[in-house]
């Protein structure tokens, strides 16, 4: 009756199984990052990431995520030090960002570049070249963060600051942003710390909207440059790493309304007033978030080190409070997210909200890669080709305009 062709039910296994939002459905098998959503347990490659957050660095773990290990002395140097000699970018490239007008949102100049590279780096189109994609790989995590500061440059109408050999990842990141070329410019080592911990967090969470994405338009053997341009893409929208931003935007409005937290609890709790509370909830955390937890702890410490104090941490803090106090978030296990506290930190590190996703998208980058290299050596794999059902009208008779 309304037009469903009962043999469109069917796909080649059998029934084709309608699962909005993908909540139950398996796309893939993986043995990169485990999750259990109950016991709030993050693990890359088996380790959890509370021992990652506290031992390794943001290069360590991008490693240890692409390639299935932690590296050794040797093999960590060497990768640190490719990640350093490539962070260079091709003086056209500066040009491109140049041309974007003043207004442009850093997250589509980011996007814009990573795809962009593709045209500077013509043989990483050959998916099937070893040698080729593990340089690609390296290109991309050197070259991003160059871009990302770049953006935010280009944003202030500042000079762009080149990258320093000298510096760790997570410095060279701040100096490019931070540094005024006229001016001396020294790293402070608790904020570089801070942003290789962030980096960490956030560098990898499974089948999660952007990494799916990366999947999915991988999976038609799309050259890797283009498939991370399609995370970034994903990974802009505020219900996923857009989240950190509206985070922050709303806990100023709270601030600037005067600080009534429970008045903007219920609000969120008003499904006619389309507001959420940003920074809750979760599609796979029921109990709470670890990497919200590990933030939420070095928030203060981050804070009390660099001698600063934040009106938006003391609204965040309360707002949590409430919100768990409540029936509502208690019964739909709302709980605060990775993205909660995170625009906390990157506010006392010096960077503006609109480079928040920017800095998210620099922790993801091996996490996409990683799931990119591993769809990639699957044996049999095959192009992602979701099914419908469809619920548009039957057979219709084309009318001629001049019936219409
Ligand atoms: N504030 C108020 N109500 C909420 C919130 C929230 N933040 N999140 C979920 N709900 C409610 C929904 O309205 C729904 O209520 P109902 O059962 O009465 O209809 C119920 O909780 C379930 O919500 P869903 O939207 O079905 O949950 P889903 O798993 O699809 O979404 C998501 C998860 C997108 C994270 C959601 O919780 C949300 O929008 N949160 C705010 C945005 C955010 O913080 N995003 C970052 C996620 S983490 C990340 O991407 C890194």
């Amino acid at each position: 009756e309304r037009g469903v062709d009962i043999t469109q039910l069917r796909g080649e296994m059998g029934l084709v199984t309608l699962d909005p939002g993908y909540g139950n459905t398996g796309s893939t098998t993986s043995k990169i990052t485990f999750i259990d959503g109950e016991k709030g347990i993050l693990r890359y490659r088996g380790i959890p990431i509370e021992e990652l957050a506290e031992k390794s660095s943001f290069p360590e773990t991008a490693y240890l995520l692409i390639n299935g290990h932690l590296p050794t002395h040797t093999e960590l140097d060497d990768f640190a030090s490719e990640l350093s000699n490539q962070a260079m970018i091709h003086e056209d490239m500066k040009r491109i960002i140049d041309a974007c007008p003043a207004t442009v949102h850093p997250m589509a100049i980011l996007g814009s570049m990573c795809l962009a590279l593709s045209s500077f780096y013509p043989n990483s189109i050959n998916i099937n070249n070893k040698e080729e994609i593990d340089h690609t790989i390296t290109l991309i995590l050197a070259k991003m963060p160059t871009i990302a500061a770049f953006c935010y440059k280009k944003l202030l109408g500042q000079p762009y600051v080149y990258p320093n050999s000298r510096l760790s990842y997570a410095e060279n990141l701040l100096q490019m942003m931070l540094a005024r070329p006229s001016e001396p410019f020294v790293v402070d080592p608790d904020a570089a710390r801070a942003l290789d911990l962030m980096l960490i967090l956030h560098a990898d969470h499974e089948q999660n909207c952007s990494t799916s994405t990366v999947r999915l338009v991988g999976s038609a053997e799309t050259n890797l440059f283009a498939t991370i341009a399609s995370g970034i893409c994903a990974l802009w929208g505020p219900l996923h790493g857009g989240a950190n931003e509206a985070v922050v935007k709303m806990l100023q409005r709270i601030h600037e309304e005067g600080g009534d937290v429970e008045k903007y609890v219920a609000k969120a709790k008003d499904k006619s007033s389309n507001v959420r509370l940003m920074g809750f909830g979760h599609r796979v955390y029921k109990n709470f978030d670890p990497r919200a937890r590990i933030i939420k702890a070095s928030c203060d410490r981050v804070l009390s080190k660099m001698k600063k104090g934040d009106a938006l941490l003391d609204i965040a803090k309360r707002l949590e409070e409430v919100a768990l106090a409540d029936e509502y978030f208690v019964e739909r296990r709302l709980y605060p997210n990775v993205d909660f506290y995170s625009g906390v930190i990157y506010r006392a590190l010096g960077i503006p909200t609109n480079m928040f996703t920017v800095m998210f998208a620099m922790g993801r980058l091996p996490g996409w890669i990683a799931h990119w290299k591993e769809m990639l050596e699957t044996p049999g794999r095959r192009i992602g080709r979701p099914r419908q059902i469809y619920t548009g009208p039957a057979k219709r008779r084309y009318l001629p305009v001049s019936e219409r």
